[in-house]
């Protein structure tokens, strides 16, 4: 008889975003006719920038049309793409070869499937608090034993606290891959050049590798701060790159993204070209490409007058940030995060935990929040603000935070 995978049972019973709902709906027909306010998931809410959006039907226009109708593409990425990514990266002096770029449907797949080309028995060492795919797809394909509440045995937690500003210090035992997220979901902080360093110079000496989520790069403005990995000497020895344009260009519904895996990447008994050789080959295996139109729309996107057009809905966002950071420093709480990313990460007052101070906020603000303790142990008493909204649910989640919390 056929079994399932077990692994699946040991995920965590309570998905993050399914509780929020549920508890969002409870207090929705408890409260009929009340607004609630949603600053919970990071969802991009803006339209898409004109150049993109021509592009998007440019694309579709190509396929109305025998002469220029495309099926499949290359599944590493339309050529193109991958030409406009690798001087996206050269305009910042990174060398990235367009065949060390592999075009997706998402960081978060990305994230999810990259472990499979490597050792079943590899260690693991996630940033706690953390996106929760990084742990969950190393949790399905067996590298964890049983979660302890929502700890995995096995795992590598470095921990995030305010002490060390949310970015932690290299593990102290060998850890084989490790996952960093900079600028951070959750807790909006952001790695300086030598917090990375001090984790490519671990990498180097222990032989391991680490992927390195850039989702949320464009959200930098300090010219100081590395919106890439790559930025870091030696980094391309040891690291993979994961990026997306769904936070940049607004493509969180259209879906598209990409990997670097650089040749010199090499890690214990493989020779240089390896590793970019076996994503090469999972992807060609498991992946039939991003779709054509997706990909239209992502050279636009990636090109001087996409960036600049994004340039604006990121301010707006950012201006979302400071405003919803303002409102929670004059209530008093203590705030992190927020200036180079898109999510602000609040201390809960008193001693509450996360789930106690969302359903505070529910049900005094009505205002759905996100609680910390959703992202790992070191969550426990935070809870994350996403500034991707509508300037005027931003304003009115800030009138009836003002007028209705009470701390
Ligand atoms: C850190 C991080 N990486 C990746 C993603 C997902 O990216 P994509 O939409 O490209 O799959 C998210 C989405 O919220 C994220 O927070």
């Amino acid at each position: 008889m056929v079994k399932i995978n077990e692994n699946y049972d040991k995920l965590s019973s309570i998905y993050l975003f399914a509780e929020i709902s549920k508890r969002t709906k409870a207090f929705a027909m408890g409260h009929p006719g009340v607004r609630i306010m949603r600053l919970g998931i990071g969802n991009t809410t803006e339209p898409l920038t004109e150049s993109v959006v021509k592009s998007l039907h440019h694309g579709v226009d190509k396929l109305a049309d025998v002469k220029t109708y495309t099926g499949y593409g290359d599944e590493q990425g339309d050529q193109r793409l991958r030409h406009a990514i690798s001087e996206f990266y050269s305009k910042r002096n990174i060398a990235i070869a367009e065949d060390e770029v592999f075009v997706s449907d998402g960081a978060k797949p990305d994230a999810a499937n990259i472990q499979s080309i490597f050792h079943h028995k590899s260690i693991i060492a996630v940033q706690d608090p953390a996106y929760p795919v990084y742990v969950d797809s190393n949790v399905i394909s067996g590298r964890t034993g049983k979660a302890n509440g929502i700890i995995y045995d096995g795992i590598i937690y470095m921990q995030c606290t305010a002490e060390n500003g949310f970015f932690p210090e290299t593990p102290n035992t060998k850890a084989d891959i490790i996952y960093l997220c900079s600028p951070n979901n959750p807790t909006g902080a952001v790695a300086t050049k030598e917090q990375l360093s001090r984790f490519v110079d671990y990498a180097r000496a222990n032989r391991s590798v680490i992927i390195f989520d850039a989702a949320y790069h464009s959200f930098i403005s300090d010219p100081a701060l590395p919106r890439s990995i790559y930025e870091i000497e030696g980094a391309k020895e040891c690291s993979i790159e994961i990026n997306s344009f769904s936070k940049s260009s607004g493509f969180t519904g259209v879906r598209l993204g990409w990997s670097v895996v650089p040749k010199e990447l090499v890690v214990e008994g493989t020779e240089r070209g390896k590793i970019n050789a076996l994503w090469n080959r999972r992807q060609t295996t498991m992946f039939n490409g991003a779709s054509n139109i997706a990909q239209e729309g992502g050279i636009a996107a990636i090109s001087q007058e996409g960036i600049e057009e994004n340039r604006k809905v990121i301010e707006y966002y950012m201006k979302n940030a400071s405003l919803i950071r303002e409102c929670l420093i004059k209530k008093g709480l203590t705030v992190y995060g927020g200036t180079n990313a898109p999510y602000i990460w609040a201390k809960t007052p008193g001693a509450m935990s996360s789930w106690q101070f969302f359903d505070k906020m529910l049900n005094e603000a009505h205002v759905v929040i996100t609680p910390g303790s959703g992202f790992g142990p070191s969550g426990e008493g935070y809870v994350r603000i996403s500034a991707f909204g509508h300037r005027g649910d931003i304003e009115a989640a800030i009138e009836s935070i003002n007028a209705n919390l009470h701390i």
